[in-house]
């Protein structure tokens, strides 16, 4: 089943509590919040106490993507703020597969993301304690920027991996999920689409309006068997 993940950062900060609720209303599955540190990617946007103080508004699952230096140092600090879903970077952590288990004895579901560049090898030894895969369709640290198509193949590839393990590991894909590519990331696989300015937080749609015309069109797609063939 698709799911529908607004991404926050591309949300307007002044009026996020009640972004939340009209998301939640229009049917969101779960809510995306990039966190970045300057130094892992070259931008800034939210933090715990944001998240926390959201939380209050919405009881759909929470889901912090940290484009962060050392994550394993702010694990519990975004599980405590009410994070239902953490990936790291397997780029940004020395002990991999340590982080992942401190998400998961937080009772927290634990997620690898991997930069366009970065090979699926990253998840060899820790197939066991995946829970999902970010799968980064642009370089991470702006919304608006282009989706990179070798990526296509990298989806196509971990669908056939998860297949392979028997897992139930969603693969999440985030940057440019517009409605030009939406049908090929599902064609190859993806589960969890990341939906910010390409496709949802757009210029002169209110935002009851995107999430309806995403949801048809999802539809669409699912009655057309395009994203299962
Ligand atoms: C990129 C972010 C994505 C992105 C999604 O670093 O993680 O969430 O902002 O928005 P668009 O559709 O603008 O790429
Ligand atoms: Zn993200």
């Amino acid at each position: 089943m698709t799911s529908i993940g607004p991404s926050l950062m591309c949300a307007n900060m002044g009026e996020l509590r009640d972004t939340i609720v009209r998301l939640d209303q229009a049917e969101a599955d779960f809510f995306h919040f990039d966190i970045m540190d300057g130094k892992f990617v070259p931008n800034f946007t939210m933090g715990p106490d944001m998240i926390r103080e959201l939380r209050h508004y919405t009881d759909k699952i929470f889901d912090a993507h940290l484009m962060i230096e050392e994550p394993e140092r702010y694990i519990k600090v975004f599980a405590e703020a009410g994070c239902d879903m953490i990936s790291v970077h397997a780029e940004s952590t020395i002990h991999l597969q340590r982080t992942l288990n401190q998400i998961k004895e937080l009772g927290v579901k634990a997620g690898v993301a991997l930069n366009p560049a970065s090979s699926l090898n990253h998840l060899d030894y820790v197939w066991d304690i995946v829970d999902y895969v970010v799968l980064m369709t642009v370089n991470p640290g702006f919304a608006g920027q282009k989706f990179i198509p070798l990526t296509l193949e990298k989806i196509k590839k971990l669908k056939k991996l998860i297949q392979e393990n028997g897992n139930s590991i969603e693969i999440q894909v985030d940057g440019n999920i517009s409605y030009e590519i939406i049908p090929q990331v599902l064609n190859k696989g993806a589960d969890m689409l990341v939906c910010g300015t390409s496709c949802l937080f757009r210029k002169g749609e209110s935002l009851e309006y995107s999430m309806a015309n995403l949801h048809s069109f999802l539809e669409g797609l699912s009655k057309g068997n395009v994203a299962n063939s």
